[in-house]
């Protein structure tokens, strides 16, 4: 089974409390998750492979451990998760980006898959699938299937939200897959919005509404 990582560090519990406000504008919401992938990619990187390297300081001669050229693929979910790219990438600036469009179908809340494009080698890469909302669990399993369908076999998801039943499904469908979150919530509501949540995270990332 998977495991579960919640992040309670202050300053990334501070960041999400501002987020949930309604009052938040758009703009300080993007910097806020922005801000919140970088503090949770730096945590969630934390068990990334390391190579020794042998280098010359000015001094002398030394192995020093580095990060391999080709560790990292960052996915954000479309359209949301690509608010937390920017901050991971801050982290990893030589990690490859794919996409995944998926929505989540407003009668059926299915995920509708609408563009798909990975690094030619994911297969070699940690896979970090981010998405600021984990509701159903549906958009996150379904774009690891296609994932794992290119060849992904070494991925994590990364979301700020999620709501118990979206834990359980995400689990249920890829045991392989550790999950880091931000914040556990109480439950969906009859639309499958989280609650207490944030509302809609793409809207609120690009002030769709
Ligand atoms: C939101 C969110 C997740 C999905 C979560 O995206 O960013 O991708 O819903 O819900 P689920 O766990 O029930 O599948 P949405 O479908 O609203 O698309 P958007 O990012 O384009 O706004
Ligand atoms: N997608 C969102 O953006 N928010 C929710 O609460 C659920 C799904």
């Amino acid at each position: 089974m998977s495991k579960i990582f919640v992040f309670d560090h202050p300053l990334i519990q501070h960041k999400v409390a501002m987020l949930r406000d309604k009052d938040t504008s758009t703009k300080d919401f993007r910097e806020l998750v922005n801000e919140i992938g970088l503090l949770m990619g730096y945590e969630a990187t934390r068990d990334l492979p390391l190579e020794e390297k042998y280098i010359e300081t000015p001094i002398a001669k030394t192995t020093v451990k580095m990060l391999s050229g080709e560790t990292v693929a960052i996915v954000p979910i479309l359209r949301a998760g690509l608010g937390l790219v920017d901050g991971m990438l801050a982290l990893i600036p030589n990690a490859k980006v794919g996409h995944i469009g998926l929505y989540r179908d407003p009668e059926t809340h299915k995920p509708v898959e609408y563009y798909c494009k990975m690094p030619a080698d994911i297969d070699k890469r940690r896979i970090f699938v981010v998405d600021p909302m984990l509701a159903t669990g549906g958009s996150a399993s379904a774009a690891i299937d296609f994932i794992k369908q290119r060849g992904g076999k070494d991925i994590v998801f990364m979301c700020l939200i999620a709501a118990p039943e979206g834990i359980e499904e995400l689990q249920k469908n890829h045991p392989d897959v550790d999950i880091f979150i931000a914040a556990k919530d109480d439950h969906l509501n009859s639309d499958a919005y989280i609650v207490p949540g944030l509302g809609d995270a793409g809207d609120r990332l690009y002030g769709t509404k």
